[in-house]
């Protein structure tokens, strides 16, 4: 017979139990305060998630003919990451024949929603780049008929005046690699890269030939963006 016994044990128990209640941790642990806290911020998260490996510190120093992102408008980052991570916005081969927005597709899942526009708000407010010098340099004439071009296009009408004031939601031109100015309004011209707003901007494009494309490019690439 134990009936000496049960007693001892629901003792036992007991105690046990105040002894679990003592060592719980406060119910008003500041959990959520400390992650906000600890949450890094637009900087640190484009040197850790391998933007930086393509676009370049702080966003002005892109390998490649890849963009730079520095003080391009934020609305415009989001969207765009938004569609190259889905596959949405895709682009022509690179020289190995892999879309050129590929190797960034493969790095997207490193990044949530929140810390995309965290990245993008960050990026936007930096100062752009100076203008990439071109080799050679084109002539003050040349130049001259790319901003002849541009206006006689309708550009402006989207990407404001010198590719300097864009609508909402439009891509800053002003300064940007030459060699990724043309590569885009190729792809946009054939349809290879038809995301977001794409289709409001396809009658314009198609109405120039490569040489206007380059004439184009060659002008806006050497604008500089002021600080915003
Ligand atoms: C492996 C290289 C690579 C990595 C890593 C990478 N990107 Fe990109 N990114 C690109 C390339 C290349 C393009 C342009 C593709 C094209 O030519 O259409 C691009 C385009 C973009 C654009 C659109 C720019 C524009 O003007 O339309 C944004 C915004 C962007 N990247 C942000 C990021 C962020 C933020 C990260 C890190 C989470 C990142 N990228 C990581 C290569 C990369
Ligand atoms: C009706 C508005 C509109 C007009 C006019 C327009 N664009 Fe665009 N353009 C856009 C939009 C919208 C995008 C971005 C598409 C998207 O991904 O949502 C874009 C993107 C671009 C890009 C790619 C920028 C980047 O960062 O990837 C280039 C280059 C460009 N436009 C050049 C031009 C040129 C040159 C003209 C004149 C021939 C022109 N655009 C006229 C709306 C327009």
């Amino acid at each position: 017979m134990n009936f000496a016994v049960a007693p001892l044990a629901a003792l036992a128990l007991c105690a046990f139990a105040q002894l679990a209640v003592a060592q719980a941790p406060p119910a008003s642990t500041p959990a959520a305060d400390q992650s906000a806290a600890a949450a890094p911020d637009g900087k640190a998260l484009f040197r850790t998630k391998t933007c930086i490996a393509c676009h370049g510190r702080d966003g002005a120093k892109a390998i490649q003919n890849y963009p730079n992102l520095a003080g391009q408008d934020a609305k415009y980052m989001i969207a765009q990451m938004e569609d190259i991570a889905s596959g949405a916005r895709v682009s022509g081969p690179d020289p190995r024949g892999y879309p050129r927005t590929q190797g960034m597709k493969d790095v997207m899942h490193l990044v949530s929603k929140e810390e995309r526009e965290t990245i993008a708000h960050y990026l936007a407010a930096l100062p752009a780049p100076k203008p990439a010098a071109l080799d050679p340099p084109p002539a003050a004439e040349r130049l001259a008929q790319g901003k002849a071009a541009y206006t006689k296009g309708g550009c402006q009408t989207c990407h404001g005046a010198d590719g300097l004031k864009p609508l909402p939601l439009h891509p800053a031109l002003a300064g940007m690699k030459r060699d990724y100015l043309v590569a885009q309004m190729k792809d946009m011209r054939e349809g290879v890269r038809a995301n977001g707003k794409s289709k409001t901007m396809l009658p314009f494009v198609k109405k120039l030939d490569d040489a206007n494309v380059e004439l184009i490019a060659d002008y806006l690439s050497q604008i500089e963006r002021p600080a915003r």
